[in-house]
């Protein structure tokens, strides 16, 4: 190798260094506050799991929280919206690329799963919830329904409330989000999202 080649080569690993490291500092300077340096979350915030969400997920839902599609009137989306309202795109995109790396996180912070009925949760996942969340609510990308599994039981019946109750979902640009709106009138009592919950919390271990 000549020189000339060497100095390129350093060159270039230099600046794939220093990209690495700028995407680490935009998840653990902007993020990791409230989502945990390793990702997975911080129920006493209402901050979930991030590590197993796919990018394509997690680059809409961010795409959402900035442009008025959460409702944030609620202290949990209106603190992640105030968290992100100044940061760029580029610097969401680098936090993205850092969570896509951080190692899987199956935990279930909190939230107490046994408060639902998990074999009649079981019953109801199958039925309703299974055709797009995958039957081990591992998500589909396709359909753009996100991975279920390790988010906290809290979190879970949170957000199918939201939706039940049109505060996720009503945005007209929010395409995915109105799907799951109409989706979550399939569960007759929305009280029964506890037994789905005890379910996905048992499969997450
Ligand atoms: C001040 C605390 C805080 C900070 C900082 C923060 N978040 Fe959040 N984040 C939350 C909370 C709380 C929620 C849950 C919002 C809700 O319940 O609607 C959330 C939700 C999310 C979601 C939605 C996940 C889902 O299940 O749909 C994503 C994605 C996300 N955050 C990514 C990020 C990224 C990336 C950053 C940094 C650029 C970040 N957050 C910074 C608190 C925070
Ligand atoms: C027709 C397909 C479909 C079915 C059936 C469905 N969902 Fe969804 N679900 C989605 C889509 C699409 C999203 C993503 C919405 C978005 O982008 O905001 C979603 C999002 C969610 C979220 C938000 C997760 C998060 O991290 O914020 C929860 C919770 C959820 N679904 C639970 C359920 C449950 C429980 C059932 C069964 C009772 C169910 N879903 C049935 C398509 C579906």
């Amino acid at each position: 190798m000549t020189l000339s080649q060497k100095l390129a080569t350093l060159l270039v690993a230099i600046i794939a260094l220093s990209a690495s490291a700028l995407a680490d500092d935009a998840y653990q300077a902007h993020c990791a506050s409230c989502h945990g340096s390793a990702g997975k979350g911080n129920a006493s915030l209402g901050a979930p799991n991030l590590t197993l969400f796919s990018r394509a997920y997690l680059t809409r839902q961010l795409q959402g929280f900035k442009e008025g599609w959460r409702d944030t009137s609620n202290p949990y989306s209106g603190s992640m919206s105030a968290a992100i309202a100044a940061l760029d795109s580029e610097v969401l995109a680098e936090a993205v690329a850092t969570i896509d790396k951080l190692p899987d996180s199956q935990k279930i912070s909190s939230g107490n799963p046994t408060l639902g009925n998990a074999d009649r949760g079981k019953d109801l996942y199958t039925a309703y919830c299974g055709a797009c969340h995958g039957t081990r609510a591992g998500g589909n990308d396709a359909l753009g329904a996100p991975n279920l599994l390790g988010l906290d039981a809290n979190y879970l019946a949170r957000q199918y409330h939201h939706f039940s109750e049109g505060r996720r979902g009503f945005h007209p640009d929010d395409r995915y989000g109105k799907q799951m709106t109409r989706l979550s009138r399939s569960l007759k009592d929305p009280a029964l999202i506890a037994d789905v919950s005890a379910y996905v919390a048992q499969l997450s271990q």
